[in-house]
């Protein structure tokens, strides 16, 4: 839907019926947040706008948690960071699986945003943090003070600006998915780069494959961020939510096989970066 106004707003936005599949996928993306704001809260790092996205679980998690999840946002900052530095920001960022991720207003604090931002996931998942996007100025103010045109193109799993895009889209469906990154004016000559935080565990080897080979084929230029499990354990998780497990290190070594071949970080997970 475009709203045509002088200053796009967000009203009318209708909202998408639920999809029914993949609860406990999208239930990670609950897990991820909690994790990410209870960390925040008590002052691992900063991040004024997961408090706007997620609410602050009553249960304390344990020290480990705290410091992984320092590591993991700390980690793949830093790699943004540098791709970003690099390109001079001429560039554009993918975040695939993004869930309640606020990469796109903290790069926008710090003057480093690229030419343009995309989050995808679910469109349940989209739908609610479109919701809070609308609802907190503190995250909806910087979308419309960067946004050029009088109209903005939204509807309740889409929101597409001049810089930030949030899409809904199952990323196992590669050709639904090209076609809305289109729709919201990917660029396939820029400099890319794809980010997949604990995301392509959720899906089978065949099926990131699938993903990483339409990355490969689609951009000029191209660098994958894959920060994923490895080594890890079913415990927590039903086991149809994690396919890609039993085959742990799949997915890293899928990035590296396509991508070219570099790995960073500890034995238990693995940052991997590729040009
Ligand atoms: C563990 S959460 C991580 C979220 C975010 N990357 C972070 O680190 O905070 C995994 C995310 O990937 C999304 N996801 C998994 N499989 C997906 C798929 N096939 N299509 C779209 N999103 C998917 C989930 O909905 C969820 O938001």
């Amino acid at each position: 839907m475009a709203t045509s106004l002088r200053r796009p707003s967000f009203t009318g936005c209708s909202s998408s019926p639920p999809d029914a599949d993949d609860e406990g996928v999208r239930g990670t993306c609950e897990d991820a947040s909690l994790c990410k704001r209870f960390a925040v809260s008590i002052g691992y790092w900063q991040d004024p706008y997961i408090p706007h996205l997620v609410r602050l679980s009553k249960e304390r998690k344990a020290p480990e948690i705290n410091r992984g999840y320092f590591a993991r946002v700390h980690g793949v900052s830093q790699l943004i960071k540098a791709f970003l530095r690099k390109t001079g920001c001429n560039c554009q960022i993918l975040n695939l699986g993004a869930g309640m991720d606020t990469t796109f207003w903290r790069l926008k604090d710090e003057d480093l945003l690229p030419s343009k931002y995309f989050e995808i996931d679910f469109p349940m998942i989209v739908t609610r943090k479109l919701h809070s996007i609308k609802l907190k100025p503190l995250l909806s103010k910087p979308i419309l003070d960067l946004h050029s045109e009088d109209t903005l193109q939204m509807d309740g799993h889409t929101l597409d600006s001049t810089r930030y895009a949030i899409i809904g889209a199952d990323l196992r469906d590669i050709p639904e998915l090209e076609e809305k990154l289109k729709k919201c004016n990917m660029n396939t000559q820029l400099p890319t780069l794809l980010v997949a935080e604990c995301v392509l565990v959720y899906m089978t080897p065949e099926q990131s494959a699938n993903l990483l080979k339409w990355a490969a084929n689609s951009f000029e230029t191209a660098m994958f961020i894959n920060y994923e499990q490895v080594r890890g354990s079913r415990r927590n998780v039903p086991s149809s939510s994690k396919p890609g497990i039993p085959e742990f290190l799949t997915s890293c070594r899928l990035v590296a096989r396509v991508f070219g071949n570099s790995c960073l970080g500890p034995q238990e997970s693995f940052l991997e970066f590729s040009f």
